[in-house]
C-alpha cells in the first residue's frame, strides 16, 4: 500500500521528517506495511535554499496543491503559527485526510474543536511532537495509565529556556548570548518570547493536563511567569545554597472535584540532588505521579530537528499501521472529545 503525504513546512522539523522518511524508508515500509511518499511540500518562501535531503517532490506555496490532491491521505503540519495552520488543518480534515501536527499553540487553543471535526470525518488527528519534542509523553499518558489515577504532571517542558538557564549557570553565557545560541540551533520558536515568557510551556501543560486529567484548560487558567526577569545574581545565589533554577510546568489535582487542578508555569528552585536538576540544555523531563505507580520520569531531547521529527514519524507510522479508509484509530481524538472544562484552583 502507498500512502501520500502532504507536508506543510520545511523548516527544522519538516527537514528532519523528510530525512527520516528517506533514510529509513525500507524499515518503515516493513514495519507499517505502507510506503510513505511525500507528494508535495508547501512553504512560505520558495526561494530559500534547502539542504540535508534529496528533494524528490515538488515544492509549492499553494495549499490547494495538497488539500485538493486525492493521492494525499496524510497531511503533516510543521509550519507553526495558529491562524494559517488552523485553516489548513480544518480543510485537510474536512477533505478526509489524516493530520499529524507539531503545533502546540494550535492544539492547546483549538484542539477540542479539531478533534471533534476529525471524529466526524473519520480521520485521525495526532500531535505527539507538540509536547516535549522527542519524548513520547502523550502516547504514554494515553495508553499506560488507564487503570491509575494521575495526581500530578510536572517538569521541564521548554528546551529553549532550559538551554538558556544551563548556559548561564554552567558556561557563564549572558542571557542574550544564550538565547541567540538557542535560536541558531533551531530550538526557539519563531517568536522566542513564547519560550522565555513561559507561553510555550503553558501550551504544552494544557495538552498534558488534558491527557493526564481529562480536562481542557484554557490559557487564562494557567498562572504563567517565565525566565525573563532572572539575573546572573539569582542563579549564583541559588547555586550557593545548593539549588539550580529551572522553569517548571506543574499541573496537579487539588480538592475533591475530579476536574479541579492547579496549573502553573514558573521558575523553581530545584535541589542539586533532584533528578530534574540534572536535566540540562535543550533536554526536557516530565514527572508523572500516579496513585498506583508512584513517580515516573520521562527524560529526553525536548527540541531539535531529528528528535522532534522522530515524534512526528511515530504519529505517521501509527496512521499507516492502522490505516483503514473512513475509520479513525486514534486515541488522541477521543481524549479531547471527552474532555471537561477544568476548574482552576489558584
Ligand atoms: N521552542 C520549543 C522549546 C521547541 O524550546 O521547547 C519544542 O517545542
Amino acid at each position: 500500500m502507498e500512502l501520500g503525504i502532504g507536508l506543510f513546512g520545511l523548516g527544522t522539523v519538516g527537514t528532519g521528517v523528510v530525512k527520516i522518511l528517506q533514510q529509513n524508508a525500507p524499515q518503515i515500509t516493513e514495519r507499517t506495511g505502507a510506503n510513505l511518499v511525500v507528494r508535495h511540500a508547501v512553504v512560505h518562501n520558495l526561494n530559500k535554499k534547502r539542504t540535508g535531503f534529496v528533494q524528490d517532490f515538488p515544492i509549492t506555496d499553494q495549499p490547494a496543491d495538497i488539500l485538493n490532491n486525492p493521492d494525499i491521505q496524510i497531511v503533516v503540519e510543521v509550519m507553526g503559527g495558529v491562524s494559517g495552520a488552523y485553516d489548513i488543518i480544518k480543510q485537510a480534515i474536512t477533505a478526509k485526510k489524516h493530520v499529524v501536527t507539531a503545533n502546540k499553540d494550535l492544539i492547546a487553543s483549538h484542539g477540542q474543536e479539531l478533534a471533534n471535526l476529525a471524529n466526524e470525518n473519520g480521520v485521525d488527528l495526532y500531535y505527539e511532537a507538540a509536547v516535549a519534542g522527542g519524548i513520547p509523553i502523550l502516547r504514554t499518558l494515553a495508553t499506560s495509565f488507564t487503570a491509575d489515577e494521575i495526581t500530578r504532571v510536572a517538569g521541564i517542558i521548554n528546551g529553549t529556556s532550559n538551554f538558556i538557564l544551563t548556559q548561564m549557570a554552567s558556561n557563564g553565557l549572558t542571557y542574550e548570548n544564550a538565547l541567540a545560541l538557542a535560536q541558531e540551533k533551531g530550538f526557539a520558536e519563531a517568536d522566542p518570547t513564547n519560550d522565555v515568557a513561559g507561553f510555550d510551556a503553558a501550551y504544552k501543560l494544557i495538552i498534558l493536563s488534558n491527557f493526564a486529567f481529562g480536562v481542557q484548560p484554557v490559557l487564562g487558567d494557567v498562572s504563567i511567569s517565565g525566565i525573563t526577569n532572572l539575573t546572573d545574581l539569582d542563579i549564583e545565589d541559588a547555586q550557593s545554597f545548593g539549588y539550580g533554577i529551572k522553569l517548571l510546568g506543574v499541573a496537579q489535582r487539588v480538592g475533591d472535584s475530579n476536574n479541579a487542578i492547579s496549573i502553573e508555569v514558573a521558575p523553581h528552585l530545584v535541589p542539586f540532588d533532584h533528578p530534574l536538576a540534572t536535566v540540562h540544555n535543550e533536554n526536557n523531563a516530565v514527572l508523572v505521579n500516579g496513585e498506583s505507580v508512584g513517580e515516573v520520569m520521562l527524560y529526553g531531547p525536548g527540541a531539535g530537528e531529528m528528535p522532534t521529527a522522530n515524534s512526528v514519524l511515530s504519529d505517521l507510522t501509527n496512521v499507516a499501521t492502522n490505516y483503514t479508509p473512513g475509520k479513525p484509530f486514534n486515541t488522541f481524538n477521543q481524549n479531547l472529545d471527552l474532555a471537561k472544562p477544568s476548574q482552576r484552583v489558584a
